[in-house]
């Protein structure tokens, strides 16, 4: 199958090149900053330069392949709104109506953080309501986008919610929690209790193979995580350990956390850059968060194949 990956210069969209590569499709990765995908690029993958702001040229682009993984979006803990709007809602707008005209399957990556309300939850379910209040803009904007493809008539559309993705060519999730460490300003939020779901990189390309081709998935919403529940701070203090920093890290309670958050938010507007801790990064590293990934088993076969432990493996390696 001929698949356009949108994103496919980033972190999730070179994994999925890589599995449609070695399950013999044709991946064309749309994005702008090539650097990192050469190796896919010489391994068979073809390269589509495109900012996806051009609405038309990107609706042209998903018109003319079998199928598409939508990927590509603004993925930050901070930013304005008008970029998270244009990266998240109206690309997706454009990907939706390429998609119509062609009939080609879309794949559309999405988050758990559109149903995440800042709050502790257990074994959460696809079908949990939007919260009235977003936890980001990042959240709202990718619920923006889920509107659109759940909206479009005709459409062939699964969509994933592959919750905290991490592995070889990440630079944000376990990099920064590593940076800050090393910088010796990370401190567990909370008791150091909290339980979270996080998902191996080659997990989610599994999904999203599987969600091109199964046909119990269309008008789906899935959520994508390694189906065990992880005690974070636990997590972290391994990776530390294993890269020889320091672990012996001293808690904040969770609202003097919040608190430290929104002055610090405050800050980020005011001077016009990226705070150290916001609300949304504070609730996402010191509040439980899981899922139920039956949906997934069941409607697309999924299961996970590498294991959090083998994947921080795999990591470290990296490291
Ligand atoms: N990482 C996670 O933990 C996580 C969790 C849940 C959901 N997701 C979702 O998974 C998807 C992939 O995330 P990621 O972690 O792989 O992010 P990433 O590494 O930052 O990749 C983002 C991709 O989007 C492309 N992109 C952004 N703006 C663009 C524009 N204007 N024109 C063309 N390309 C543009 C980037 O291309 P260039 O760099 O070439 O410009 C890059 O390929 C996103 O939809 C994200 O919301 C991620």
């Amino acid at each position: 199958m001929r698949v356009l990956v949108t994103g496919g210069t980033g972190f999730l969209g070179r994994h999925i090149a890589r599995a449609l590569l070695a399950n013999g499709d044709t991946p064309t990765l749309l994005g702008r900053d090539f650097r990192d995908a050469q190796p896919l690029l010489q391994a068979g993958a073809r390269a589509l330069a495109l900012d996806m702001r051009d609405a038309s040229a990107l609706a042209d682009a998903c018109a003319s392949a079998e199928a598409v993984c939508h990927a590509g979006a603004l993925s930050t803990a901070w930013g304005a709104w008008d970029e998270f709007y244009e990266a998240n809602v109206r690309a997706t707008a454009a990907v939706v109506s390429g998609c119509q005209r062609s009939g080609a399957r879309l794949v559309s990556i999405s988050s758990p953080s559109v149903i995440f309300t800042g709050r502790d939850h257990r074994d959460l379910m696809e079908d949990a309501p939007y919260p009235r209040r977003f936890a980001s803009r990042y959240s709202r904007s990718k619920k923006l986008g889920e509107d659109l493809v759940n909206g479009a008539r005709g459409l062939q559309a699964v969509i994933l919610r592959p919750k905290a993705i991490f592995g070889p060519g990440d630079r944000a999730l376990l990099p920064r929690i590593v940076q800050g460490a090393r910088a010796g300003r990370l401190r567990p939020i909370g008791d150091g209790q909290n339980l979270v779901d996080l998902t191996y990189v080659e997990n989610v390309a599994d999904a999203v193979l599987l969600a091109l081709r199964s046909p119990a998935a269309i008008g789906g919403t899935y959520t994508i995580t390694n189906g065990e529940h992880i005690r974070l701070w636990d997590l972290i203090r391994t990776v530390l350990r294993r890269l020889g920093i320091p672990a012996n890290l001293r808690a904040v309670p969770l609202p003097a956390a919040l608190a430290a958050a929104t002055l610090m938010e405050l800050g980020g507007h005011v001077r016009g850059h990226e705070p150290m801790l916001t609300r949304y990064s504070t609730a996402i590293l010191g509040r439980t968060q899981t899922y139920d990934i039956s949906r997934a088993r069941r409607d697309l076969g999924y299961q996970p194949r590498i294991s959090v432990a083998e994947g921080v493996e795999r990591t470290l390696r990296e490291f």
